[in-house]
C-alpha cells in the first residue's frame, strides 16, 4: 500500500473534526491531479455515464464500464481512498451485491458505494460481512430517475424526513462508514449529520454535512452544456479547450 494512504479509519476519525472534500475521478490524469491537490476521497461515480460516456442518465452504466474507469484511477496510485460506485441493477440480491463489490475491489477500488437504505440493507450487510467497506447514498437517487421522472429534493415533509431517518438507521446498523446525501433539504441533512456517527457527504444538501462531494467536470466546467444549480463553478475548462483548439486550428490553416 502507498505510504500515507488514506484509510477508512482516517475518514471515520474526521467526524466532527475536519470537513471532508470529495470529488469524482474517472481516469488517470484527473485522479493524479485531485490526489496532488490533497483530495482524500475519490469517487469513481456512475455519473461518468452522463459526463464522460454521453448517456442520458446513470442507469446505462455497466459493471464492466465502471471497472474500466476504476482501473484507470487506481493506476494513478493515489493516497486518496477510491470509492467504486455499484451500477444500476448490479446489487439486486446479497449474492449479486457481493459479486459486484468484489469485481470493483479487484479492479482497484478500496471501498464501494450503492444507492438506497432499508431496501438494500441485506446487500450492505453481505458486502461488509465479505470484508468490503461501504459508503451509502440517500436522498435523490439518480439510479431511480426512470421511476421518479425528475431529480427532486428529499426530506421536505414529515414522511420524507422519517424515510431518510429510517434509511440512515438501516445503513448505520449495517455498518456504512460514510453516506452521501444528495438533494436533501439542508435542515434534514444537518439533523442526520448531528445524529448519526457516519460521515455525511452532501451534494446539493446545504453546508452542514461533514463533507461535500461534487462531480469534478461540473466544478471545473468540463461539461459546459449543463451545470446543476447548486454548483459554484470554479473554472471554465471546456471553454478554455475550445478556444485553445480554435487558436491552434487557425495557426494550422494559415501556415504559408
Ligand atoms: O455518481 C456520482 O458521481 C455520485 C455523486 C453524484 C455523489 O454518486
Amino acid at each position: 500500500m502507498r505510504e500515507g494512504k488514506i484509510t477508512v479509519d482516517v475518514i471515520r476519525g474526521m467526524k466532527g473534526r475536519q470537513r471532508l472534500a470529495t470529488l469524482t475521478a474517472y481516469d488517470y490524469p484527473m485522479a493524479k491531479l485531485l490526489d496532488e491537490a490533497g483530495i482524500p476521497l475519490l469517487l469513481v461515480g456512475d455519473s461518468l455515464g452522463m459526463v464522460v460516456l454521453g448517456y442520458p442518465d446513470t442507469t446505462h452504466v455497466t459493471v464492466a464500464e465502471i471497472e474500466h474507469h476504476i482501473s484507470a484511477v487506481a493506476r494513478a496510485n493515489p493516497k486518496a481512498l477510491i470509492i467504486g460506485d455499484m451500477p444500476y441493477q448490479s446489487y439486486e440480491t446479497p449474492e449479486m451485491a457481493v459479486a459486484t463489490a468484489r469485481r470493483l475491489i479487484a479492479a482497484g477500488a478500496d471501498v464501494v458505494k450503492a444507492e438506497g437504505g432499508r431496501e438494500i440493507e441485506s446487500q450492505v450487510k453481505a458486502i461488509i460481512a465479505d470484508g468490503i467497506q461501504f459508503v451509502g447514498h440517500l436522498g435523490m437517487l439518480p439510479q431511480h430517475i426512470l421511476e421518479e421522472g425528475k431529480y427532486s429534493i428529499k426530506g421536505k415533509d414529515d414522511a420524507g424526513r422519517a424515510k431518510l431517518f429510517d434509511d440512515a438507521t438501516a445503513l448505520q446498523e449495517a455498518g456504512a462508514f460514510a453516506v452521501v446525501l444528495e438533494l436533501v433539504t439542508p435542515l434534514v441533512a444537518k439533523e442526520l449529520t448531528e445524529q448519526f456517527p457516519f460521515m455525511t457527504i452532501g451534494i446539493g444538501s446545504g453546508m452542514d454535512c461533514d463533507g461535500q462531494v461534487l462531480v469534478t467536470p461540473d466544478l471545473v466546467g468540463m461539461f459546459p452544456w449543463f451545470t446543476p444549480r447548486f454548483v459554484k463553478q470554479k473554472r471554465q475548462c471546456g471553454t478554455d479547450i475550445r478556444s485553445a483548439v480554435e487558436e491552434w486550428k487557425a495557426e494550422v490553416e494559415h501556415v504559408g
